[in-house]
């Protein structure tokens, strides 16, 4: 069955290993799938939810879709572009906000997570955050939306405003209801420093994620100083609650290679964390370092990423202008 991707990162700079394993990694997969039709959005309105300096955020847009370029998402088969080129992204939102209750933006964990305790300097912006994605995902009537486990909670929320919008409106299947995809195994990649601790581009230390742009020397120094705790590995996953670094080293280990939690037990058992230590470094190395060379390259040549955004946002505005257009029908105006 031919599916509807879309999906989005947020360009703030230090896309990491969870990114790629998480997300992009993954895009990569469906785009090559036959007949999938893929959308991968660099989402810079939702970057400005948090104060951004402008002069970076350009940078991390084209940081972020060279990383995408780099990974082996390829602008022939998928449309990429950034969200700001398309006005209707914003138009859309203000729209769905109408149709999105309080109640349902008040449980969003995320917003919870990012306010903080000061939740009344928060922006507003990022409190409406799941709104604009929703906008995001419906305009183009996605029916697959690829992300990591902790978008879960805002995909179910763009599910409910599609439910209630095409209830309201008496407008049936008009939204398309869209399905998350998460994957079932290493969704969640943790800090190296606290395996408890989602890796994430926002930890205040360095060593605490692998950056996809780390040299070789830098991957290798991260993954020495990784936690990790004083016994062997095991020979099964029974005590993997109470051991959160071995169990994000072994998932790292497995998703990079392609295995099962089990083969990596078992290749494994009874040995050291530095045998570990040794192979994860290896793998990750082979894995990231060419796509971390491309990325570089990449962002040397600024005009042509830019050419890739320009190009992508102009197929990308035809999709979603024409939907809200059809939504402005069916509200009256
Ligand atoms: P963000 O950087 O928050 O825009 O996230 C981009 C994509 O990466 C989303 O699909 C996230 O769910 C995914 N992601 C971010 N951090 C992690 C992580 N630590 N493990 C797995 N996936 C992640
Ligand atoms: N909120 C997502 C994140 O932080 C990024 C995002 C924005 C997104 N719009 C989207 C993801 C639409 C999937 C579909 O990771």
């Amino acid at each position: 069955m031919s599916k509807k991707i879309f999906s989005g990162v947020q360009p703030t700079g230090n896309l990491h290993l969870g990114n790629y394993i998480g997300a992009i990694k993954n895009f990569v997969e469906l785009q090559n799938q036959k007949n999938n039709e893929c959308v991968f959005c660099v989402v810079d309105l939702h970057a400005i939810t948090v104060k951004q300096n402008p002069k970076i955020l350009k940078n991390n847009i084209r940081e972020t879709t060279a990383a995408f370029l780099a990974s082996g998402i390829d602008p022939k088969k998928s449309i990429i572009f950034n969200q700001s080129l398309v006005s209707a992204h914003s138009e859309g939102a203000w729209i769905l906000g109408c149709v999105a209750r309080m109640g349902w933006l008040n449980r969003m964990t995320q917003f919870k997570e990012k306010a903080g305790k000061d939740k009344e300097k928060a922006s507003v912006g990022l409190y409406i955050y799941p709104v604009l994605m929703a906008a995001d995902i419906l305009l183009y009537d996605a029916t697959h939306v690829p992300v990591g486990e902790d978008q879960k909670q805002h995909l179910e929320l763009s599910r409910d405003i599609a439910q209630k919008f095409n209830l309201d409106y008496e407008a049936p299947n008009f939204l398309k209801v869209p399905e998350p995809l998460i994957q079932k195994k290493f969704s969640r990649i943790m800090s190296l420093k606290d395996g408890t601790k989602k890796m994430s581009k926002s930890d205040p230390s360095d060593l605490s994620r692998i950056n996809m742009t780390d040299t070789k020397d830098q991957i290798v120094n991260k993954i020495k100083k990784a936690k990790t705790d004083p016994d062997l590995l095991p020979t099964t996953d029974k005590d993997f609650q109470k051991r959160p670094e071995l169990e994000n080293l072994l998932g790292i280990y497995s998703s990079m290679k392609s295995q099962s939690l089990l083969e990596s037990i078992n290749e494994f058992s009874g040995k050291n964390f530095s045998d570990l230590k040794e192979k994860l470094t290896e793998i990750i190395v082979e894995n990231i370092t060419p796509i971390s060379n491309e990325i570089n390259k990449l962002q040397k040549d600024s005009k042509f990423i830019d050419d890739v955004l320009y190009e992508g946002a102009q197929k990308a505005e035809e999709i979603a202008t024409k939907k809200v257009k059809e939504i402005k029908k069916i509200i009256g105006f």
